[in-house]
């Protein structure tokens, strides 16, 4: 048998490896409550602008009422012969509605169709992943708040540099997921215009109104061309670029927690609740979910590249090649949103050791920076021959085996006789964080005023639960 809905000019059925390769039904079973969505919209504006009888359109929207419910409750059968979400739901309303179901057809295209779920669906997965950011910088604030004080080892070159504080460690986390969250924002914004009515790519000859079918569904306004309404994947194109570059935020937080975990760093430890033993060694605790948040960047890249080659070269309009976008995206966007929440879980859950940042604070001469600004603000020297004495004593200590602090003003007054004893003073790892009071810097009081800042600001953004939730793998729909 031909395919119902297209196979007018068809003799016979397609071959299984047809049906194989063109069928999208097992991933775009997502979008069903966006294609009903749509589909409401569209049935109510061709009542309204007198395309279909107002009886007709009602039982169309009674008809996708029921499907609805029939897909929440898990009881719809979705058919592979039927390709997609569209053709399925569409044949569905045709056992409900009778012949009068094909009327909601009039004026659309499966190309609109297509473009207008998936849109919806990205939409509102950037919703959600907005919230699932702004509970993480929320985690994250707060633990800086209660570690603003917290001398910690700061690196370059992951070899220690500066003392800085774990709060504001934490606090350079907010700031790239603050403007992840703009990204999103800026995606949303644009993606926010409907291509409903486009129809199959030129527009069509009903009198439309696609002002209404924009309006109901939240969009801004519906797009300006028919050719790049039904072609366009920018939208989905930015919003995984976006999730790409959150991905390597989100992986060089879990690189610390792998780094930091270890024996060897001691800095922090994981509770049971985000880490795992190992079967053969009893002793372990395993950094396992920072692990997979580390990992789980390479799928979300991969997404967006693999969707960067199919759109390149595509002549206009659209191609069966752009049904390749949803798996990617969906699982770049899922993986994100399940990233999203084991970090925030992880913050949360993380205990630093402060006795042992502060000793490895101290430890590698960090504060040599703070000896060599002494020696530039007290006695008068440029900053290059301050670096050139400070370089000696650091040599001098690590001749004796000892921290700059424990070297004798005598053993320091053989390099330079103008050292004075108040040059201790700054040598501390303390003092040395507590003085970078430069905008921006790491003092605790700094630390303190730009977390409760964020945690001011982040509270009126949303109330969002303890810890947010992944979005669902099949986002909103239960049993599918
Ligand atoms: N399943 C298709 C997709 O995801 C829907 C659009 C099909 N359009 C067409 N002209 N065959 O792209």
């Amino acid at each position: 048998m031909s395919n119902k809905m297209w196979g007018g000019r068809f003799q016979s059925a397609p071959h299984a490896i047809m049906e194989e390769i063109n069928a999208s039904i097992d991933f775009d079973r997502k979008l069903a409550l966006q294609d009903i969505a749509g589909s409401k919209a569209h049935v109510a504006m061709l009542a309204k602008t007198g395309i279909i009888t107002r009886e007709q359109a009602d039982a169309i929207d009674a008809g996708l009422e029921r499907i609805r419910g029939e897909i929440e409750s898990g009881i719809f059968t979705f058919s592979r012969a039927l390709e997609d979400i569209h053709m399925n739901i569409e044949s569905r309303l045709a056992e409900l509605v009778g012949p009068d179901a094909g009327r909601l057809h009039t004026a659309r295209s499966r190309n609109d169709q297509v473009a207008l779920d998936f849109r919806l669906w990205v939409r509102d997965t950037i919703d959600a992943l907005d919230a699932q950011i702004a509970d993480l910088q929320r985690a994250l604030a707060e633990k800086a708040l209660a570690h603003a004080g917290t001398v910690m080892p700061g690196f370059t070159h992951l070899q220690t540099a500066q003392p800085v504080t774990f709060g504001h460690h934490l606090l350079a986390y907010v700031e790239m997921f603050w403007r992840d969250r703009g990204r999103l924002r800026d995606a949303r914004a644009r993606l926010n215009e409907s291509p409903l009515g486009a129809a199959a790519l030129a527009g069509t000859s009903f009198p439309i109104d696609r002002e209404m079918t924009a309006r109901a569904l939240g969009f801004e306004r519906p797009t300006a061309n028919s050719l790049d309404s039904v072609s366009d994947r920018d939208f989905a194109l930015e919003t995984l670029a976006a999730a790409a570059i959150c991905a390597v935020h989100l992986s060089r937080f879990a690189e610390e927690m792998v780094l930091w975990t270890s024996r060897q760093f001691g800095f922090v430890t994981l509770s049971d609740a985000f880490t795992t033993g190992s079967s053969i060694m009893p002793q372990k605790r395993n950094p396992d979910a920072a692990e997979l948040v580390r990992g789980k960047a390479g799928r979300i890249f991969g997404a967006l590249q693999a969707l960067l080659v199919v759109m390149k070269g595509l002549p206009l309009a659209y191609s069966k090649d752009m049904q390749e976008d949803k798996e990617g995206t969906f699982d770049a966007l899922q993986s994100l949103s399940l990233c999203l929440a084991a970090t925030a879980g992880m913050v949360r859950d993380v205990e630093p050791d402060a006795a042992r940042m502060r000793e490895a604070a101290g430890a590698s001469y960090a504060t040599a920076t703070d000896l060599a600004d002494w020696l530039v603000r007290r006695l008068g020297l440029p900053f290059r021959e301050a670096h050139h004495v400070t370089g000696q004593v650091v040599a001098a200590a690590a001749a004796k085996k000892q921290g700059l602090e424990q070297l004798s003003l005598a053993d320091m007054q053989a390099i330079d006789p103008r050292i004075t004893p108040e040059v201790f003073s700054v040598l501390g790892v303390e003092q040395s964080a507590t003085s970078r009071t430069s905008h921006g810097g790491t003092a605790p009081n700094n630390v303190r005023e730009q977390a409760e800042k964020w945690i001011d600001r982040l509270g009126q953004a949303s109330n969002s639960p303890e810890t947010s939730r992944p979005i669902p793998s099949h986002q909103g729909l239960r049993s599918l």
